[in-house]
C-alpha cells in the first residue's frame, strides 16, 4: 500500500488495572475508508483519543503522514490534518449554526495562522466552510439555535464542524448513534460525499452503513485486534459473527 497518512503501532493502555487498548497496530492508506467495530466496551473511543492525542498510550507510537506525534498534543495533530467527532455531541447549542461554524473556522484559522495568514485566506475559509455546510443540507438553518435543530442535524453540523479544519484524515465516532433511518440515510449520503482525498476512520455499530463505506476494517474486542480485512473478510468471519455480528 502507499505509504500511510495514519500509522497506530503496538498500541497498549490501560486504565488502573483494565488493559482496554492491548498492542493494536492500524494503519490507513491515503483516502482509505476503514471501519473501527466491535462490542461496547472494545476500547474503539479509547483509540479514538490515543490517535487524536487526548490520551497518551502507555506503550506503542502513532505517526501521522510519517511524523511521530506520540507525544503532540491535540492541537498540534489538529495542524498536521487530523479531525475529529465525537460519540456525543460538541457543539456551542447556545449559539446558532453560523455562529458555530464561525468558531470552528477561527479555531482552525489561528491552528493554522502562520500558513494562512501569509496567503489572507480567512474570508475565504469563512465563507467555504458556510459553502460546506450548505453541502451538508445545513443551508436553511444557519440561522438557528443549534439546541433547537433535530440530533440528526445537529450530528451533520459536527462534520462540517470538523471540515472546517481542512483536514486530511477525519476520524468519525458513531456518526450515526441514536438516529432515526431519515436522519441514518442522510449521514450516510453525506460520508459519501466527503472528498475521495479525505482518510476516513470510522467507528460504527451499523453493519450497513459500515459495510457500506468502508474499504477495510478492524474489528477490536477486549482492546485486541481480532480481526483487519475486507468487508467480506469480516462479514464471512465465524470468529466475528460469534463476538459481535451475533449480538447485534
Ligand atoms: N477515562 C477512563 N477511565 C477509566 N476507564 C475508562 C476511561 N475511558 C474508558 N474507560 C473504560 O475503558 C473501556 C473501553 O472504553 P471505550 O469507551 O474505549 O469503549 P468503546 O469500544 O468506545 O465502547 P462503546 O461502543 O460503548 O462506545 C471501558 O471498559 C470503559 O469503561
Ligand atoms: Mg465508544
Amino acid at each position: 500500500m502507499n505509504a500511510p497518512i495514519l500509522e497506530a503501532r503496538g498500541i497498549t493502555h490501560a486504565f488502573g488495572s483494565l488493559v482496554v487498548t492491548d498492542a493494536v497496530t492500524l494503519e490507513l492508506a491515503p483516502g482509505e475508508r476503514h471501519g473501527l467495530i466491535g462490542p461496547n466496551g472494545a476500547g474503539k473511543t479509547t483509540l479514538f483519543n490515543i490517535i487524536a492525542g487526548e490520551i497518551v498510550p502507555d506503550a506503542g507510537s502513532v505517526h501521522l503522514n510519517g511524523v511521530d506525534v506520540t507525544r503532540h498534543a491535540p492541537d498540534r495533530r489538529a495542524r498536521l490534518g487530523l479531525a475529529r467527532s465525537f460519540q456525543r455531541n460538541n457543539l456551542f447549542t447556545d449559539l446558532t449554526v453560523r455562529e458555530n461554524l464561525a468558531i470552528a473556522t477561527a479555531i482552525a484559522h489561528r491552528v493554522a495562522h502562520v500558513a494562512w495568514s501569509a496567503f489572507g485566506r480567512h474570508r475565504e475559509i469563512h465563507d467555504s466552510a458556510e459553502a460546506r455546510a450548505v453541502e451538508l443540507g445545513l443551508e436553511d438553518v444557519l440561522d438557528t439555535v443549534t439546541r433547537h435543530l433535530s440530533y440528526g442535524t445537529q450530528r451533520q453540523l459536527e462534520i462540517a464542524l470538523a471540515l472546517a479544519l481542512e483536514p486530511r484524515i477525519l476520524l468519525l465516532d458513531e456518526p450515526t448513534a441514536g438516529m432515526s433511518p431519515e436522519e441514518t440515510a442522510a449521514m450516510r449520503a453525506t460520508i459519501a460525499t466527503l472528498p475521495s482525498s479525505l482518510t476516513l476512520l470510522v467507528i460504527e455499530h451499523d453493519m450497513e452503513v459500515l459495510f457500506g463505506l468502508a474499504d477495510r476494517i478492524t474489528v477490536l474486542d477486549y482492546g485486541k485486534v481480532l480481526l483487519q480485512g475486507a468487508p467480506q473478510e469480516v462479514r464471512d468471519s465465524d470468529l466475528v459473527r460469534n463476538r459481535y455480528l451475533g449480538t447485534q
